[in-house]
Order: C-alpha cells, then structure tokens, then sequence
C-alpha cells in the first residue's frame, strides 16, 4: 500500500472534481452512487476542494461518504478563489482566509476532521511558513490530519516542509504532462513525501473522451482546441498502438504508466463502468521496454497547448 506521509492509501484515489460538471453534465444520484462504488472497490483516498463547483462537490462528496467515513482517507483543499467570489484574486492563502475555508468545508464534508488538507495554490503574497504554521495549529486543533500542497515548486516544498512535514505533493502528471518528472518528482522523493498525480488521464484526452457539451471547461483548454487537439491525437495514435498489444484500453495505458512512475493516480470519471475499467489498470504492470516506449512516444514538452488557460496559468508554479 502506498503511503502519503503516515497515511497508507489505496493504489490509486478518486477524484472528483468531475462530479460537479466541470467536464460535462453530472447527475448528483449517479455521482454518489460513483464514490460509494469506488470505496466498495477498495479505494480509499477520496479527493475534492472547496472550489468544485463552488462547494458542490464536497456536499456531494459528504453525502456519500456518510456512514462510510471510516473507510477512507478524505482530501480536501483551500487556496482557490471560487471567480465570482473576490473579483478577479484567484489565489489567497490569508489565514483568515484558511480559517474561513477549512470550517466552510467540514460543514459541507458534514465531518469534524479531514485526514490530508492541501493548499490548492501558493499565494505569492502569504509566506508558505505562514501558512503552514496556521495549518499546523489546525491540525493540533483536531480539525485536519495531514498537510499537502498542490502545484508548489521545489523551492516552495522545501520551505514548507521545513516548517512541518508534507505528507503529499498533488500536481498534474500524466503522459502528456511530463514537467514535474524532472525536478519536482526527486525532490518529493528525497523528502519522503508521497505524490499524488492528478488529471492523470490528461483530462480524457488518454482515455478518448469526446467533448459535446457546450459549458465543459476543457473548450478554454488550449490543449483542447482544434489545431492543438489534431497535432496532439498523432501522438495518441502510438499509445492506442501499445493498448491494442496489450490487450488494455489507451486509458488503462496511461494509468499504469502512471502508476509505474510510483505514484498515486486519482482519476476522475462519472460513470461505474469506467471506474471499474480504471481500477483494474493496478493489474497491468507495464515492462520496462513498453515504458521506454511510451516515454519516447511522448517527450516531456511536446504536447501542444498550454495545460491552463492563461488566467489559471499565472497560477501554477
Ligand atoms: N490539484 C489540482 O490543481 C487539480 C487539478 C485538476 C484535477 N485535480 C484532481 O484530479 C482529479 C482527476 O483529474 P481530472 O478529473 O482533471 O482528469 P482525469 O482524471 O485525467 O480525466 C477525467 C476525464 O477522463 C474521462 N475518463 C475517465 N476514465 C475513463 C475511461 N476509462 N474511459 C473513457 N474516459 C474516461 C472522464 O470522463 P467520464 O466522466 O465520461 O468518464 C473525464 O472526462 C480531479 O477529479 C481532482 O480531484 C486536481
């Protein structure tokens, strides 16, 4: 079982994100039925934020852990500014702020304590040992477990964890995203600290979703736009090829590179059959010959299009 600092996890997590229409319409009866299929599965690292949806997907996240919060490790988030609620400041990790946040998600969750709370974003204007030093006084108040971050540089995971340790670092990894390979993942390594890798199905992109809703958010995803999305689907191309060989699905691909990378994958989806489909890429144990392949069908910095749109991409270390 992998470990994020002294908490010991599931192969992969559940993201939910999705859940709250970020990437299409979801059904709030069919999403809890979704998480509780996923902890029937055996998967116990349940991740939200207070942004999705604006508060949405934890209520829904609370409503299906009820009566079940024992199985599972709950991660939630602050440090994202829902848009329509300070004007244009995405970002802000005031203490007043954190405080705010964790007590609005605990009611949502309807829980008392949240095992791995993770700053979202780093505030260019809090120092990370602020933060942390406010996260650490909750954490002796009972009211989290653990702390993480998400999207911090090298530099950033070292000050904090200096402070306090860090159980996880959560950022993007993915075949088509590759950049934290370099730095990021060693540094978390020598550290002890787990990494949890989110979008690890490049937000469908590896796993073919097809987008047909006007509102879904990938439309602003440079990734997603036309010309990108045709010089990107080349490179698909290949890992179909390597998932035909394998008798695997190109999703199942992409999660078991992941998961050979010795990290925790928490791919997100609204429907049970893909979740199963999901989990059962813990079977597929890629050769070293197959990584090298996918490793060369996709170099780090060759994806076309920006991962964030601009706004979100002042964001991100
Ligand atoms: N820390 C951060 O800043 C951050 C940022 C983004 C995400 N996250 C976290 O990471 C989680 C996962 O990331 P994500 O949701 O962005 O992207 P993802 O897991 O890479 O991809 C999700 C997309 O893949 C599709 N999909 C999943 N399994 C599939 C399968 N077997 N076959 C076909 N399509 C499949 C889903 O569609 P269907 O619903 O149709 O299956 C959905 O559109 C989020 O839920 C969230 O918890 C964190």
């Amino acid at each position: 079982m992998p470990t994020l600092g002294t908490l010991e996890v599931s192969r992969q997590g559940f993201g939910c994100m999705g859940l709250s229409h970020t990437y299409g319409r979801a059904e709030d009866a069919e999403s809890i039925r979704t998480i509780r299929h996923a902890i029937d599965l055996g998967i116990t690292l349940i991740d939200t934020a207070n942004v999705y949806g604006r508060g949405h997907n934890e209520e829904l996240v609370g409503q299906a852990i009820a009566g079940r919060r024992h199985e599972i490790v709950l991660a939630s988030k602050f440090g994202i500014v829902p848009q329509d609620t300070q004007g244009d400041r995405r970002v802000n990790n005031e203490i007043a702020y954190l405080r705010d946040e964790l007590d609005g998600s605990l009611k949502r969750l309807k829980v008392d304590h949240i095992d791995l709370y993770y700053v979202h974003r780093i505030d260019p204007t809090v120092a990370i040992e602020d933060t942390i030093g406010e996260l650490v006084r909750q954490k002796e108040a009972g009211k989290i477990g653990a702390i993480g971050l998400s999207e911090a540089s090298a530099e950033t995971i070292r000050r904090a964890h200096a402070v306090h340790p860090i159980a996880a670092l959560q950022s993007e990894l993915s075949l088509w995203t590759r950049e934290i390979e370099a730095e990021i993942l060693p540094t978390v390594r020598a550290l002890g600290i787990g990494f949890v890798a989110y979008s690890p199905l490049g937000r469908g992109f590896l796993a073919g979703s097809v987008i047909d809703d006007p509102d879904d958010r990938r439309h602003h995803h440079p990734r997603f736009h036309a010309e990108a999305l045709a010089a990107n689907e080349q490179r698909r191309a290949s890992l179909a090829r390597i998932a035909d060989r394998l008798g695997a699905s190109i999703a199942q691909v992409s999660l078991a590179w992941v998961l050979a990378k010795g990290t925790v994958p928490i791919p997100g989806t609204r429907h049970i059959a893909h979740l199963d489909a999901n989990w059962a890429a813990n079977d597929l144990v890629l050769d070293p010959q197959t990584i090298e392949e996918l490793d060369a069908a996709f170099p780090v910095g060759s994806t076309v299009g920006e991962r964030y749109p601009a706004q979100s991409a002042a964001t991100v270390r």
